[in-house]
């Protein structure tokens, strides 16, 4: 970076370019998250009601799996930023085929409208998100100390949009309070408002992003030569016709169904991070120190997908538990089950310079690893519990709202001990070779955590929540005292880095 960026200190301090940054991704998680806080809603809702009419247990299936795609497209987003688009353009692209995901939904169009927008807004948040990370990182030389402190205000702008769209969207959806839609809700309102926000973010990102993105950001770092480019083609057809071949195996034995489609998907968010795992480990461009490095963090990368299973639940099995099992007033204060998903981006927001605090001031503070161990033992916490009220009172009444707000508190405390110290330990521990992959390797720690959950949310119905709440809660409190007793080890792994 040259020496004008340095100085530029033009947004809070921080250079210009944060600003078009951070307003994009504030834009894209407030479309996302707004969407995501209606979408289970919308699919559960009887078709009369102008809702798709799954059951309850297939919507949160399907929120699930949607979830986990979303953070397993950030391998090929990244791979085409780096290696053909350059992230200016990859984050562009991305953020028109997101709007046109949210406009699919905004159109009633039954399940065809759902399945499109599902698709097109995995393909859109895979080639935005990890590259608009990526590009925070590029305004820093590598000496900045600026650079921390920018990348929580990036994340602030997260938890900002995505704690916003739970209130706006689903009033949307409601008309705006002022019985737009004849006293009925209308999802589809709430998907249009997503859009538009992704819509401001694109106006933003491309006139703002003209003038102060660094020039570098148009380019790929690492262009495909041509003589590679013969075997990239190979695979990527070899991986197409796999992916025809066992969906064309499954239509042929009259298996074709969400159902199957939701297990291959899951098999395939397990499986990826253990190739990758393999390929680091094996790689000859990986050096001894970087390979301990590597195995220190398979245990925290199981980890992590046992905090984001836990984390990402809050939209699908907490959304149900809002929706059926929670009296939707406080006093005389109305509100829908949809607005609860405000409360994990509130909490971290009021947490994180609290946290900023503790790290700063704590001496012997744990290693990263037994953040973690702390983190999985809490996420674990609030499920025990978010299992109270059915202990206490049964599972068929309404219990007051407190017991998700309490059981969101605990989890974010969770977050605050996980999410920030995991993203930047990957950074830290990636190999050389594999930097880039060892980012979307942190991505895909949610992807299999979700990946899971699409599978064992099966088993939450409103006669089982107590053990599920317990068993899953209590795998993680188990999992998180495992981790505690390997502390040492792994920190001996991790060869220096802390
Ligand atoms: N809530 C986070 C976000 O939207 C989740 C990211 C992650 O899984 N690392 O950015
Ligand atoms: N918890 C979500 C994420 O970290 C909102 O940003």
């Amino acid at each position: 970076m040259d020496k004008k960026a340095k100085l530029d200190t033009a947004f809070l301090g921080q250079p210009r370019g944060l600003s078009t940054l951070f307003f994009t991704e504030m834009w894209e998680r407030f479309s996302y998250y707004g969407m995501r806080a209606i979408l289970i809603f919308y699919m559960i809702l009887a078709v009369k009601d102008g809702g798709l009419g799954f059951d309850q247990t297939t919507a949160a299936s399907v929120m699930s799996i949607y979830g986990s795609l979303v953070y397993m497209s950030g391998v090929i987003g990244g791979w085409l930023s780096d290696r053909i688009w350059g992230s200016r353009k990859t984050v562009f692209i991305g953020g028109v085929l997101i709007m046109l995901g949210h406009i699919s939904l905004s159109i009633p169009g039954g399940s065809a409208a759902l399945f499109a927008s599902i698709a097109f807004i995995v393909a859109g948040t895979g080639l935005l998100k990890p590259n608009v990370s990526e590009m925070v990182g590029g305004l820093y030389s590598e000496t900045d100390r600026r650079r921390d402190a920018g990348f929580s205000l990036f994340v602030f702008g997260i938890n900002f949009g995505a704690a916003v769209a739970p209130i706006l969207v689903p009033w949307a959806s409601d008309g705006f309070g002022m019985n737009l839609f004849g006293g009925h809700i209308n999802y589809h309102a709430g998907f249009a408002l997503a859009a538009i926000g992704m819509f401001f973010g694109l106006l933003q990102y491309y006139f703002d992003g003209k003038k102060y993105l660094p020039s570098e950001s148009n380019y790929p770092k690492d262009p495909i030569e041509r003589e590679n480019m013969k075997s990239i083609i190979i695979w990527t057809v070899i991986a197409i016709v796999a992916l025809v071949a066992v969906v064309g195996l499954l239509g042929a034995m009259g298996n074709l169904n969400i159902d199957s489609i939701i297990w291959l998907i899951t098999v395939i968010a397990i499986a990826l991070p253990i190739i990758y795992f393999v390929t680091m480990l094996n790689s000859r461009k990986v050096e001894k120190v970087e390979k301990s490095r590597v195995w220190a963090y398979i245990p925290l990368f199981v980890a992590a997908a046992m905090f984001w299973g836990i984390e990402e639940s809050g939209s699908s099995i907490l959304a149900l538990f809002a929706a059926n099992r929670t009296v939707l007033h406080l006093g005389g204060w109305h509100f829908q089950a949809a607005n609860f998903q405000l409360l994990n981006p509130l909490f971290i927001m009021i947490l994180t310079p609290v946290f900023v605090v503790i790290w700063s001031k704590w001496k012997n503070q744990p290693s990263a690893p037994g953040k973690f161990a702390a983190g999985l033992v809490i996420a674990g916490l609030s499920y025990v519990f978010i299992a109270m009220p059915g202990l206490l009172y049964g599972t068929s009444g309404r219990v007051s709202p407190l017991w998700l707000v309490g059981s969101w508190f605990i989890v974010e405390i969770a977050e605050m001990l996980i999410s920030p110290i995991g993203l930047s330990l990957t950074t830290k521990l990636a190999p050389k070779a594999f930097t880039a992959q060892m980012m979307s390797m942190w991505f895909l720690s949610n992807s299999a955590g979700q990946a899971i959950n699409a599978q064992i949310v099966k088993f939450y119905t409103p006669g089982t929540e107590v053990q599920y709440f317990l068993a899953v809660g209590g795998a993680s409190v188990v999992l998180g005292i495992i981790l505690f007793f390997f502390v040492k080890p792994i920190h001996k792994l991790m060869a220096g880095i802390n």
